[in-house]
This record gives C-alpha cells, structure tokens and sequence, in this order.
C-alpha cells in the first residue's frame, strides 16, 4: 500500500499529522496532557488558561447529545502559571505545545502572553470567542475589540500567535474579520468555537439539560460541521496563504477530516468525538482519512488542500 503523508505545519512548526486535540475536552490536567502526549494527536494542545485557578461553572455543565454536546463549563482550569510550569515536561513528550488562551481583558491576555513568548511552547492560541463567562460578551464577536487586542498581542514576541475564532454566519463578518487579521501578524487561525448561548430542552423534566446561565450553552459536534466547514473556507479565501487555518467542529471520522481539507484547512482540531471517544480518536480518524485518500490516489495533504471542486 503507497504510504499517505499526513505530515503539515501551523506558522513554520512541523507536525507529524493532521489531527490534533482541540482546546476544549480532557486537556487541563496534567495527567489529561500526558494522555494526549502518548495519543497519535499530532500536538498537545491545553484548556484554555486564565489569570488564576478556576472551578468552572456549576454542573451540570456538559451533556451528550445524540450529534454531539452542549456545554458550558465556564473555563475551568489550573491557572496559566500551572501550564507555563509544566511546559519543559509537556515539551518533553516530543511533540508540539500548544498552549491556549483566554483572559477577561487585554491586560490579562497580555500578562499570559508575554509569559508564553518566554517559554518553550511552540505556538500561542489566543481564544476569542468563549461564549460561556456570564456577563462576558466574546471578543470575536465584537470588532473593535478583536482588533485592539491583536494590536497590542502581537507586538509582545516573536512566537506566533494565532486566534480561536467564533462560527460567523454572514459573508460581511467573514470580510470584516479577515481584514482585521491581515493588519496583524497573525499567524494561523482556529475555527470555529461552539455555537455559543444555545439551548437544549428536555421535554419530560420541562427543564433545561444544563445549569449554567440558564441553559444556555456551546453547541459542538456534528450539528456544527457545516459552520465549521463554511467558516474554514470563507476564511481560507480571504486570507493570504501565509495565514494557517485550523478546522474545528463535528470532526469525528476519517471523511470529516477530508471535507475540511478540501475546505481548505491546513490542520484539524478533535474536540466532542475526544470527549465521547477518548484519546484512540486520534488513530482511528488519521487511518480512516489515509484509506480515504488512498482509495482517491492521493498521497500528500497538498494533493486536496484547498481543492473544493466548483459545481
Ligand atoms: C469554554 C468554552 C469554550 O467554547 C471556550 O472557547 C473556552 C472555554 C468553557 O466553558 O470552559
């Protein structure tokens, strides 16, 4: 059998595959990372961090869906200070370091940013778009905000830095972000986040299925697909090739990861299927996507990148 190369880079860092964990599921603890690490995910990629430890939002905060999940767990995590500490071992799992983001203020995103930029991780995502704090509007959805704080990140070191982005829905918000970032050094994006503040009713109990805000909570898995598919190649159309695109959302088979290449995706991110699954995910989608490719005759991520046929 000819051998697939699934092999690609975000901003100049090499990865050995295409699928990766996304920020989100199993990846705040130190024990969840090394899972990661032994996993064939091509990075480790952390909880998005804040300024100090957080509890996270009260549960329940999480819940399965039969196409996915809806959750709100309100940024639980170790405190960005916890993950900075555990870089030299993350590092030394031998894989790249993807640390993620997600202060309440471009003074906080700057404190963690700097202390990144003097650290070994080998990229920075920068989360715009948590739609779970209550009371905190997401950066991404709010374009003044989104571009003051990429002018005052980017300019504090030379480790790229890339942003989380929220699922858009209207062509004029593609433009409009997309001429953001190319006024910035933004090195690749993510995308998409959640469907943020949706919400799910059980009939029976005349209740919501999660507690925070009301219920109200990030629609992930395959209902989102489509807007994960649609945002990765809106984006991979107005932006220059130099500008990396991670695809999110509802990636959860071998032919999933194929429609985001075609989209357009340079590197894809597992988050639902990694929470309902675990870290086998990895294996299992990167063997499907190669017999995928095979069955085509294609032998290289390049050979379909990009490459969605017109109808
Ligand atoms: C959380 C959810 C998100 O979609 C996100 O981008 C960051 C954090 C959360 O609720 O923990």
């Amino acid at each position: 059998m000819t051998t697939i190369d699934l092999s690609t880079q975000i901003a100049g860092i090499h990865l050995d595959s295409y699928l990766m964990n996304a920020s989100g599921p199993k990846c705040t603890t130190w024990d969840e990372l090394l899972v990661i690490g032994k996993s064939a995910s091509a990075a480790i990629v952390t909880k998005s961090c804040t300024l100090e430890f957080r509890e996270g939002n009260p549960e329940p905060r999480y819940s399965d869906l039969p196409l996915g999940s809806i959750q709100s767990m309100g940024l639980p995590n170790l405190g960005y200070k916890a993950y900075l500490e555990m870089v030299p071992e993350l590092k030394a799992l031998g894989k790249p370091v993807v640390v993620s983001i997600s202060g309440f203020s471009i003074e906080e995103n700057s404190e963690m940013v700097t202390a990144f930029q003097n650290s070994d991780v080998d990229l920075i995502e920068v989360n715009f778009s948590c739609p779970n704090i209550p009371g905190k509007a997401q950066v991404a959805y709010d374009f003044e905000q989104t571009e003051s704080a990429l002018a005052a990140l980017t300019k504090l070191g030379n480790k790229p830095i890339g942003i989380k982005l929220a699922p858009y829905f209207d062509m004029s918000h593609f433009i409009a972000i997309a001429n953001i970032i190319k006024k910035f050094p933004v090195k690749f994006i993510t995308c998409v986040n959640s469907i943020g503040n949706t919400l799910i009713i059980d009939p029976e109990t005349e209740q919501p299925i999660i507690k925070p805000k009301g219920g109200f909570g990030g629609l992930c898995g395959d209902y989102i697909k489509p807007i994960g598919l649609a945002n990765v190649r809106a984006f991979r159309e107005l932006l220059d090739d130099s500008v990396q695109i991670i695809g999110v959302g509802g990636i959860k088979n071998g032919t999933d990861a194929f429609e985001y290449l075609l989209a357009g995706a340079d590197a894809v991110q597992i988050a639902t299927c990694f929470e309902k699954e675990g870290a086998v995910c990895f294996a299992r989608i990167e063997n499907e996507l190669k017999a995928f490719m095979a069955k085509k005759g294609y032998n290289k991520l390049s050979d379909a990148k990009g490459k969605l046929k017109p109808l």
